[in-house]
């Protein structure tokens, strides 16, 4: 086993040893306060805007996206009561819901709420700019064979392990830009193939999410054309992803599903560099304040948002710094070092985060779609198994005692938020499937 090096100073040597041991566990965030007095680098009223922003985007999206010619521009997915896969997962009381972004229209992923928001607002900010449109113009304006050919001079660029670059891919060209991905690795190569139909440059580096970013990054700063979508960054992308929070209040509110200090709402988010999950947790906690428990998950060998936050963030720590390998088949989620900005704003709102074995991953995606008839991939399937983390460990029980969660358990909602999938080629996800099957077998 190797040795915890300098780096894992502040972080306690025990978790440095399960972690390298790659058991599946529950970390609980002892940086947990109470909402309403939290202080971080980004305001409630930001949630507000972006939702703001998404309703006056609506009719363009509509415009230039087919497949959101029926809702009217509006990218959101659906929740589905999912109690026979909860009951298949070792379920215990209470209700359970996926939040279907598996099938979220655009990009088929979280990413849609994040990339296309970030692109589309960037176009709308660059038409006003060059004085395309008048500044008080609506966005809808942008659907012009003008504004698109003026467009076609300017690229947006991003780094991706492909769900983002799917995304922002899409997004770009649909409003006529030039667009580069820089692809980790870890890309499957579905995505890539899929990019260079919408008409996406790709560029495939033999190296892992953060060298791809940091390349990205660099020929944009060269390049004054270019607009680089930062995932490690970016605040726009986070605005994107929360607002979210507001959609899923709705749907709760529909249902009758009551959130309050006797129905708790415990949240299972798969991370990656931490944007989506990050951004979805932050608008959730403006929602229901401390009634919404959000926890992050994490491949074993990428826990990069545990590892920063258990290690505090005086200094960056990656999950190479404790000997693990960031290899895994949850390709959205092989990230070695967390956004700092995310790793800061989440410090005192997140719940906890708990790890997920490669093979676990593949079972429960077999268990969605037998029990639920959910197309999810690896990194998604992550989320459905938060619940038994929470109930089942010695540090989710100590979690609830310590909140005085106990005694209402049965009456609380747990939402496992299924990120992706439903664009995944037949072939490959049928080869998924067939793995997740033998395993439990
Ligand atoms: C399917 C899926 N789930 C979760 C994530 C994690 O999102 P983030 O990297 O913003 O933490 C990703 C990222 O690409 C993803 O593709």
């Amino acid at each position: 086993m190797l040795a915890a090096s300098k780096k894992d100073n502040e972080m306690d040597k025990t978790l440095v040893s399960r972690l390298q041991a790659l058991e599946p566990l529950m970390w609980i965030n002892p940086g947990l306060g109470p909402t309403a007095s939290v202080q971080v680098p980004v305001r409630p009223e930001q949630v507000a805007e972006a939702e703001k922003n998404w309703r006056l985007l609506g009719p363009l999206l509509q415009h230039c996206f087919a497949d959101l010619q029926h809702s009217g521009g509006v990218i959101a997915s659906e929740l589905t009561e999912a109690t026979d896969l909860a009951t298949a997962m070792g379920k215990a009381p209470g209700r359970y819901f996926v939040k279907g972004d598996h099938a979220l229209p655009v990009a088929g992923s979280v990413k849609a709420r994040g990339g296309v928001y970030e692109v589309f607002l960037h176009a709308l900010s660059l038409a006003r700019q060059l004085g395309l449109i008048a500044p008080d113009a609506t966005p809808s304006e942008l659907a012009s064979d003008a504004v698109r050919k003026k467009f076609g001079g300017f690229t947006v660029a991003v780094g991706s392990t492909g769900n983002l670059g799917l995304s922002v891919g899409i997004a770009a060209r649909a409003l006529g830009f030039r667009a580069v991905v820089h692809m980790s690795a870890d890309a499957k190569p579905w995505k890539v193939t899929r990019l260079r139909r919408h008409g996406v440059d790709v560029v495939q580096h033999q190296a892992d999410y953060g060298t791809a970013v940091a390349s990205a990054r660099q020929q944009a700063q060269a390049d004054s054309t270019i607009y680089f979508v930062d995932d490690e960054r970016s605040e726009l992308l986070f605005f994107g992803y929360s607002a979210a929070a507001a959609e899923l209040r709705d749907q709760l509110t529909e249902r009758q599903v009551p959130v309050d200090a006797n129905h708790p709402l415990f949240l299972y988010l798969p991370c990656g560099i931490g944007g989506a999950p990050g951004g979805i947790a932050y608008g959730l906690k403006q929602v229901f304040g401390d009634h919404a428990h959000c926890f992050f998950v994490e491949p074993a060998q990428s826990p990069c948002a545990l590892v920063q936050l258990a290690s505090g963030l005086k200094s960056v720590v990656t999950v190479y710094d404790i000997g693990l390998t960031n290899q895994t088949e949850a390709d959205g989620m092989a990230v070695a070092e967390v956004s700092q900005f995310v790793a800061q704003v989440m410090q005192p709102l997140l719940s906890g985060v708990y790890t997920v074995a490669d093979d676990d991953l593949f079972r429960w995606l077999a268990l969605a779609q037998e029990h639920a008839g959910l197309q999810l991939e690896p990194s998604a399937a992550a989320c459905l198994g938060g619940p038994q983390m929470l109930l089942s460990t010695a540090e989710g029980q100590g979690y609830l005692a310590q909140h005085g969660l106990d005694a209402c358990i049965g009456q609380g909602t747990h939402v496992m938020w299924a990120t992706g999938g439903s664009l995944v080629p037949q072939d490959e996800y049928q080869g998924f499937l067939q793995k997740g099957c033998a395993l439990m077998v």
